[in-house]
């Protein structure tokens, strides 16, 4: 039993397999938090509430209620009541009231979790046990009730929580906030780790102290954003890539966020992650439910490492569902960097002619193949080929393809609308506006209103026409430009707010129709790079392009960055051509592919302006993926660098090099990559201490020619030495087995 209720001291409490979380009710009425750390036998703690000392519980102290309710560690916290702090939940009476006051009323402990109608979620895969604690808690006066879940699974140390919110009274009530967790925690000295950035420089890590007042990242945006990662830490000072406490919080959604950590006048720091309450409301009629999106919370002893390890597995686990997620994905070749928008049927057979002589296996056909699109000006909203450049539609470029033996892919941007396109003739309020309003155009595009439903059914049924008649195995489904003028044009004045939600929800919705329509398909997300890297896209996609930054030294912070909550895995990661396009710099072609194989690796070049030398390490690179990425898909993740210098990781002070191993679950096998990201002369070779290994396993691995075989303890303590390799970005790659002794 992995969840207990304790009835003499009213305290629930879960245990995974190396953590506890424990909250109880005080005073018949209170949910509080009280613990959430190391593992603890299960057993009172009540005590860590200080009950006894002031503040004193409302029964016992009527007068000092305001008191009480301003410094105990409220598990969902309300406003207007006298808890200053930030609030969890939020709400507006009919007649324009504010204040709100959750209290107890049953709970249940049962085995499963819920599902989430219309929204991502975490589910179970057979034969993994899981628990979950549902708690109602009711506002009386408005007769809302709450329904607070909070599911462990038997592998993993996630705490999965959610909110769901029913309207039991007898009037409308606007919600003006559903937040999906909150948790005080008590402990006054904490770091808070985000991960910020920009288009083409997505997940660069800030670590800072987090002072009495409150820090905050967010995306109003309309997705997730390059900006901020729906996902921060709290850390200890003393916190490292291998120890120290560390508490992830993230959620599964992907469009407007809010992430906070308020340090409070007792020194505890709430922490708090949910949809933005920022332009939100939610108008809720008798009997109607708002469902809130799923946090996932994670704490690990084992500093950053321990954590992102929990997340890596719950998510390939118990998240992403393509049939995809545990094989081989194709090795694909994208067009995008290789033509831009300037192709025709006979340059595109050539790249898929050489491409599949070198055993590339997914040709991707990107931007610019429908309407009249010849540069990013026009035609979104109109998905027929071009004639112009495929004479006969797709098919004589997909008989090529198939015929090479390689498999299809195809880019969409189904939630897009270009001014110059038959479909906003034709129909004009379904792009996202304000009436009377200029509409502010973003990469020459609007926003469809993918909240109604005739807007999906039309793009819908154009996706279909091109998937039901051509032999697409992989779309590759792109997002690129943010939210403005948030107006529909039929929603009531009153429901306007609810349109940022009402957009994700459809956006869900259409993807929910393409994997269930189309289960074989390889979907691969992505949103001008990466802005919608988030985990409520893994549920639709096993792989996220990352970012449109290719520089294979940019993508060591970018996917450093990632990795701290996703899975390696799900990072797209594509070999391109030098001098990079994004940032002009040259780095060894074997470097671009050893930092690829750390996601799912493709290339994106034009291969037949490649010279021989790299054309020739192409199938070599091919073989190694295959042979080693299900240590990336499966395996565990170990950081060895830290491409920040430091930043990221207070102990770790240098910046250059960079290297992780993947160590397979049970021992057995392990892959190794090194690069040394800026040459110095005349350094002695560096002592890289690897990770992860059984310490009395023996492992055998190649070493400059030679066989080697050495301890896992005495790699994983004093490492291998790598020499000073000769010029920037030099890499060494190397698999180590376990040997049978
Ligand atoms: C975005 C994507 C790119 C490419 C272009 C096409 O920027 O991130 O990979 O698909 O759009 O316009």
């Amino acid at each position: 039993m992995m969840i207990q209720y304790l009835e003499s001291t009213k305290q629930f409490q879960l245990n995974t397999q190396n953590t506890t979380y424990a909250l109880a009710i005080a005073d018949d009425a209170y949910l509080l938090h009280i613990y959430w750390g190391k593992k603890l036998p299960f057993t009172d703690l009540t005590y860590l509430l200080r009950l006894k000392e002031n503040p004193f519980t409302p029964t016992q102290n009527e007068r000092d209620r305001a008191c009480f309710f301003d410094t105990v560690p409220f598990e969902y916290p309300c406003g207007g009541t006298g808890d200053y702090r930030e609030p969890a939940f939020g709400i507006e009476d009919m007649g324009g009231f504010r204040a709100c006051n959750l209290t107890y009323l049953s709970h249940r402990i049962y085995c499963g979790k819920p599902v989430l109608q219309g929204l991502p979620h975490t589910f179970s895969e057979i034969h993994t046990p899981m628990e979950t604690l549902e708690i109602t808690m009711v506002d009386k006066p408005t007769g809302l009730t709450v329904l607070l879940s909070y599911t462990v699974f038997a592998d993993s140390d996630a705490i999965i929580r959610s909110v769901k919110v029913r309207n039991d009274g007898t009037e409308s009530c606007k919600l003006t906030r559903v937040l999906s967790c909150s948790v005080d925690i008590d402990n006054e000295r904490l770091d808070m780790l985000t991960l910020y950035g920009s288009w083409a420089r997505e997940r660069q890590v800030s670590r800072v102290p987090i002072g009495h007042g409150k820090q905050r990242i967010d995306s109003l945006r309309g997705e997730s954003s390059h900006q901020y990662s729906p996902f921060f830490a709290l850390l200890s000072p003393q916190t490292t890539e291998q120890q120290g406490d560390a508490y992830g919080f993230t959620i599964i959604y992907s469009g407007n966020f809010f992430a906070q950590a308020e340090l409070t006048q007792h020194g505890t720091t709430r922490a708090q992650i949910g949809i933005n309450p920022d332009d939100f409301v939610w108008q809720l009629n008798p009997t109607e439910e708002f469902q809130a999106p799923e946090a996932v919370m994670v704490y690990s002893a084992e500093g950053l490492g321990g954590m992102s390890r929990c997340y890596h597995k719950l998510f390939h686990r118990h998240l992403i569902r393509s049939q995809w997620k545990d094989k081989n994905r194709p090795v694909l070749i994208n067009n995008w960097e290789a033509t831009y928008f300037d192709f025709n049927l006979e340059k595109l057979q050539h790249i898929a002619k050489e491409a599949a002589a070198l055993g590339i296996e997914l040709f991707v056909l990107d931007d610019g193949w429908f309407g009249h699109r010849d540069s990013d000006n026009c035609s979104l909203g109109d998905w027929k080929p071009d004639e112009r450049k495929l004479p006969g539609g797709l098919q004589p470029l997909t008989d090529t393809v198939t015929e090479l033996g390689m498999r299809f892919g195809l880019w969409f941007e189904p939630e897009m609308v270009s001014p110059d396109s038959d479909l906003y003739r034709a129909h004009p309020d379904w792009a996202i506006q304000i009436p009377n309003r200029p509409m502010t155009l973003c990469r020459a595009q609007y926003v469809l209103d993918m909240s109604r439903e005739e807007v999906r059914d039309a793009i819908w049924a154009q996706m279909k026409q091109i998937l039901d008649n051509h032999p697409i195995s992989y779309v590759k489904w792109d997002m690129n430009r943010q939210l403005t003028e948030l107006g529909s044009a039929v929603l009531p004045a009153t429901r306007q707010k609810e349109l940022w939600h009402r957009y994700v929800l459809g956006v869900y919705d259409l993807m929910e129709r393409l994997v269930t329509e189309y289960p074989d398909l390889l979907l691969e997300n992505c949103s001008g790079g990466g802005a919608r890297f988030d985990p409520g896209m893994l549920y639709y996609s096993p792989q996220i392009w990352s970012s449109d930054d290719t520089d294979a030294r940019e993508r060591l912070r970018i996917q450093y960055g990632a990795s701290l909550f996703m899975p390696p895995s799900a990072m797209g990661a594509h070999v391109s051509v030098c001098p990079n396009h994004a940032t002009g710099r040259n780095t060894p072609f074997d470097t671009r592919a050893n930092v690829a194989m750390n996601g799912t690796f493709g290339y994106e070049l034009d291969v037949t302006k490649l010279s021989d030398e790299d054309k020739a390490a192409i199938p070599e690179q091919i073989h190694r993926y295959h042979r080693y990425s299900h240590l990336v898909r499966n395996g565990l993740q170990y950081r060895l660098g830290d491409p920040f210098g430091g930043s990221a990781c207070a102990a770790q002070m240098h910046n250059g090099w960079d290297a992780w191993i993947y160590v397979a679950e049970d021992g057995s096998e392990a892959l190794f990559t090194f690069v040394q990201i800026t040459a110095e002369a005349n350094l002695r070779s560096r002592k890289i201490a690897l990770a992860g290994l059984q310490p009395d396993a023996q492992y055998q691995f190649e070493w400059n020619g030679q066989q080697q075989t050495m301890l896992g303890a005495v790699l994983n303590e004093c490492g291998v030495l790598i020499p000073n390799l000769w010029g920037d970005m030099r890499s060494v790659q190397i698999y180590l087995q376990r040997v049978n002794e």
